[in-house]
């Protein structure tokens, strides 16, 4: 089969290269790629990188087959081989990175792709993209969300297994609702630190806001922690073993983080005298402090976050 294709071939070269096509560009088109790599070859129109080709227009370099593997010429005269061609088998992650941003580098460098966490990391396309073999109904995945990520995030799995928990394993939400695996938009949160990928999609805003809206504010009475820290002071934003994905299962334990447990603390300042009635923790009443502090997210009329 191979000695046949490569017998049929080479005159092929030569032709091109007598009708004159430039000799040192080594371009030959996708239509020889055909005969030795029939699988490869026959998919590829349904290929989104098809259109290069069925348009026409593109130059040699950004059309077909050779947009990614580069010229095709020296590969034909050896009639295959690994070393001939950019084979991405052997290729270092920096290289396949360069090859892929060459088109794509315009929209991904608003994600800072180069210096994503990923990137960092020796990640990038071809771990999680498919250019030929993709299962995945859209974008060219390796396989379908969650399972793309979790072939490398094993743990974060069973965090999306908790009681309580974004149903992720369900396909309620996949993993992009929230995180942007190119990078983030911004090199950190407002609160200085890494912003883990987070999607940016709406500027300095946390991802949860584009379904939990109804916490977006602006409130007349924001209360400065879900603004300043973010979302992720309280919850766990995977899954957690507490109801309302709550980094504690008791309520109080996490607001008298900040706020003072004295008894009576609520109304006691420097110099005041202690009210009893006030926030006495020793009376279950006020252990549930969200049974009167309801709107703890920001309210327009309570000062207090009160009902
Ligand atoms: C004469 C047959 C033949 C033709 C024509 C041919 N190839 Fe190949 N190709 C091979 C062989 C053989 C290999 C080596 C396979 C191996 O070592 O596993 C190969 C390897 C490759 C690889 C490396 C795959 C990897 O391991 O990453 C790429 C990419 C490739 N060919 C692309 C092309 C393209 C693009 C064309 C058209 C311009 C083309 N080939 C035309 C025979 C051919
Ligand atoms: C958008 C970039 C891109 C285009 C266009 C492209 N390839 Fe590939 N090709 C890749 C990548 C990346 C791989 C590595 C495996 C993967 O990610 O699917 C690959 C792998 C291969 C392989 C190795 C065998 C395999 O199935 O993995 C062959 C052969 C190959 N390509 C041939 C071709 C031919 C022939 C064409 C044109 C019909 C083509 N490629 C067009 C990016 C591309
Ligand atoms: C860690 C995994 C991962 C890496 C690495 C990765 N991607 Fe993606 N990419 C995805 C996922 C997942 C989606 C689908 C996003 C969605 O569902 O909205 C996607 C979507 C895309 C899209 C279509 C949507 C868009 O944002 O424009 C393009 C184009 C793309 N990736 C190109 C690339 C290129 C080029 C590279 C390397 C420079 C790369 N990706 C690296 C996971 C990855
Ligand atoms: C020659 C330019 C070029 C190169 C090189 C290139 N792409 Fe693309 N890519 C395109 C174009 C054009 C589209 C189609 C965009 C569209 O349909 O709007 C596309 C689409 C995609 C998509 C989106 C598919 C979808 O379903 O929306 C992904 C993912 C992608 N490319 C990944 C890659 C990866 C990974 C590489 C490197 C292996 C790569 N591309 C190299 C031009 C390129
Ligand atoms: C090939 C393995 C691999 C795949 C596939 C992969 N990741 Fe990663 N991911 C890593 C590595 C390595 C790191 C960096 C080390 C670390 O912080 O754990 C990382 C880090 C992250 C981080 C933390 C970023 C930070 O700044 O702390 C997030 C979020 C993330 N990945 C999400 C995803 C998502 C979402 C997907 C699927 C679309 C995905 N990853 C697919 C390997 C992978
Ligand atoms: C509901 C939004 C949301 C979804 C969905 C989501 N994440 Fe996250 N993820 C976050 C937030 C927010 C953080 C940052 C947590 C922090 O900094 O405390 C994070 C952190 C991470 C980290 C870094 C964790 C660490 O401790 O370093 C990884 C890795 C990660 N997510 C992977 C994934 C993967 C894989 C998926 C899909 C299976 C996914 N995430 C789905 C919001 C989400
Ligand atoms: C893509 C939409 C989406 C995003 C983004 C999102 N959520 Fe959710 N969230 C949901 C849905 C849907 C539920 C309902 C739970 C269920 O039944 O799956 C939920 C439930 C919750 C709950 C529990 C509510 C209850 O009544 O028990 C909390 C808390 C929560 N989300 C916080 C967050 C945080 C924090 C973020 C950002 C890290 C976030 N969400 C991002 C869709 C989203
Ligand atoms: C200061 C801690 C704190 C911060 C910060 C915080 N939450 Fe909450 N959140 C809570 C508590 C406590 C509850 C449980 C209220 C209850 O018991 O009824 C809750 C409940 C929820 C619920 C489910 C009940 C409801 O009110 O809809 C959602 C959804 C939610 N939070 C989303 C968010 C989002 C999104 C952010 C970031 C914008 C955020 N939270 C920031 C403490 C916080
Ligand atoms: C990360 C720290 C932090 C956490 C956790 C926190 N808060 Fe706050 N809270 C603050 C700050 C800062 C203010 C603003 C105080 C000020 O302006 O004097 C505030 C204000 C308030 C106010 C309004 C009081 C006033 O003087 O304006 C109430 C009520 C309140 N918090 C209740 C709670 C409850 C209930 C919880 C637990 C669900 C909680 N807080 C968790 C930091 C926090
Ligand atoms: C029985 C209802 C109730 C419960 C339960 C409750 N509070 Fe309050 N809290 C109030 C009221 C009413 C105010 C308004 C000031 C006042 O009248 O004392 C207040 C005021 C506050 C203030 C502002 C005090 C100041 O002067 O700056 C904070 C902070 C506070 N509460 C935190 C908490 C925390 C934390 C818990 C849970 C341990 C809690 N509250 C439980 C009713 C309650």
């Amino acid at each position: 089969m191979k000695t046949r294709a490569g017998v049929f071939l080479l005159p092929l070269v030569f032709a091109a290269a007598a009708a004159g096509a430039p000799q040192t560009s080594g371009f030959v088109g996708s239509e020889p790629c055909k005969t030795c790599h029939a699988d490869v070859w026959q998919k590829f129109y349904k290929n989104p990188h098809y259109k290069s080709v069925a348009s026409g227009k593109e130059a040699p370099e950004n059309t077909g087959c050779e947009s990614c593997h580069g010229p095709g010429g020296a590969h034909l005269a050896a009639h295959g081989g690994k070393a001939t061609i950019a084979a991405f088998s052997v290729l270092e992650p920096t290289e396949i990175l360069d090859r892929c941003l060459r088109c794509h580098g315009e929209t991904l460098a608003r994600a800072n792709i180069r210096h994503s966490s990923h990137t960092q990391a020796g990640v990038v396309c071809t771990n999680c993209h498919s250019i030929h073999k993709s299962p995945a109904p859209r974008f060219l995945l390796a396989n379908n969300q969650p399972e793309v990520c979790y072939g490398c995030h094993a743990d974060v799995r069973s965090q999306f297994s908790m009681p309580f928990k974004h149903r992720v394993n369900e396909g309620a939400l996949v993993c992009t609702d929230c995180h942007n695996p190119h990078g983030a938009y911004q090199p950190t949160w407002r609160n200085g630190e890494r912003p883990r990928m987070m999607d940016q999609v709406m500027a300095a805003d946390e991802p949860c806001l584009k379904c939990h809206e109804e916490k977006r504010g602006p409130f007349v009475f924001e209360h400065p922690p879900v603004r300043v820290e973010g979302c992720e002071m309280c919850h766990f934003p995977h899954g957690s073993p507490n109801s309302r994905l709550l980094r504690r299962p008791v309520v109080f334990t996490m607001c008298l983080e900040c706020h003072n447990g004295a008894p009576g603390f609520g109304r006691a300042r420097l110099g005041d005298p202690v009210t009893p009635s006030t926030h006495n923790m020793r009376l279950p009443l006020y252990q549930n402090c969200t049974n009167c502090h309801s709107h703890i997210h920001g309210s327009n009329v309570s000062v207090f976050f009160l009902q």
